[in-house]
């Protein structure tokens, strides 16, 4: 499958919501990422493959930190690297635009999501007790500082 990798089309935002809903029960809506999207503070990104949106993944900035939002592959693409070439792409973006230090939430049961990121250089540097609801769960809090680590662009 010939895959692409690039900003999030703003004509595809119902087609990304319609992937974050069936990859997370509260994944955001099509407002909401529309309305995200009107803060220049965050970016999307949306990977293509089969003419359809099988990956989608963000981050939202503030001076020279930023979180990683809404990481999401479509369940029969995954383990194929969509994951991995989106977070590239956002730390490649994030990195061309100032940022040091990204930080990223997820849950503590979410195995696949916490190799991938340990896979690309994040640390467990907190926990964020009852982060998460339905069901209620502490989340693991990761980051990675561009200063130590030079391989994302
Ligand atoms: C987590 C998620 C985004 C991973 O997407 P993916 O495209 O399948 O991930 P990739 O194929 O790029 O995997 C990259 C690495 O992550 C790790 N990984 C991914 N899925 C894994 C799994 N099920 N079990 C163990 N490790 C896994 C591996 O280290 C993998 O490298 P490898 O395939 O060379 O072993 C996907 O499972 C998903 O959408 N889950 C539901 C939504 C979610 O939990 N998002 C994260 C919120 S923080």
């Amino acid at each position: 499958m010939d895959l692409t990798v690039c900003s999030l089309v703003p004509a595809h935002i119902t087609e990304a919501a319609r992937l974050s809903k069936i990859c997370f029960p509260g994944g955001p809506g099509e407002s909401s990422i529309e309305s995200s999207l009107k803060n220049p503070r965050n970016r999307y990104f949306e990977a293509v493959g089969d003419g359809i949106i099988v990956g989608l993944g963000g981050y939202t900035a503030a001076a020279d930190e930023a979180d990683i939002l809404d990481m999401a592959v479509h369940p029969d693409y995954r383990r194929r690297g969509i994951a991995r070439r989106l977070c590239e792409a956002i730390l490649a973006d994030a990195k061309k635009h100032g940022v040091m230090t990204v930080f990223l939430e997820v849950r503590q049961s979410n195995c696949p999501a916490i190799s991938l990121y340990k896979s690309l250089g994040f640390t467990e540097c907190g926990i964020r007790k009852n982060y998460y609801s339905s069901p209620k769960e502490d989340a693991l809090l990761m980051l990675l500082s561009f200063s130590e680590e030079t391989d994302n662009g």
